[in-house]
């Protein structure tokens, strides 16, 4: 597994968490479709990874739009900061998958998945989306979240 539930950072956001969570999921089975493929590169393989990875990339666009909404509706002053991050996220899900697609080598989407993305998904929550999380939840960011972010 490559994202214990208990590597996630809490926010202070109930649906944040949960969809952290699933994030989470997606992730490791799509992870779990890589291996497969690496062991019996067929064609059945291939199309599972295609497919997981076009139903984890429709779950983090909802992800992200669903704190963005939220941060529009209550003026959170940082988000295009946060927006931003969201952004760059999309732009590399979708060069990897570009890639996946031209090459149908799993390679380069393994290295993605081991090295870039966990690392990348805990740093985020565990920065922005707390301090989101916490304007969301009490209305203002705490003086802390003021002077580190
Ligand atoms: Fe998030
Ligand atoms: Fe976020």
């Amino acid at each position: 597994m490559l994202i214990e539930e208990s590597d996630l950072p809490m926010v202070a956001m109930d649906f944040m968490n949960e969809v952290h969570k699933e994030e989470a999921e997606l992730i490791n089975a799509l992870f779990e479709r890589v291996l497969a493929y690496e062991a019996d590169a067929s064609e059945a393989n291939a199309n599972a990874i295609t497919e997981k990875y076009q139903e984890w990339y429709t779950h983090t666009l909802a992800h992200f739009k669903g704190e963005e909404d939220k941060m529009v509706e209550l003026k959170f002053p940082p988000y295009p900061l946060h927006k931003q991050e969201h952004d760059i996220a999309v732009q590399r899900m979708d060069e990897v998958f570009a890639d996946w697609q031209q090459s149908k080598n799993a390679q380069s989407l393994k290295m993605y998945l081991i090295e870039e993305l966990p690392r990348w998904l805990i740093q985020h929550i565990s920065t922005l989306d707390v301090v989101t999380a916490r304007f969301f939840s009490t209305g203002f960011p705490s003086a802390a979240d003021l002077r580190h972010s």
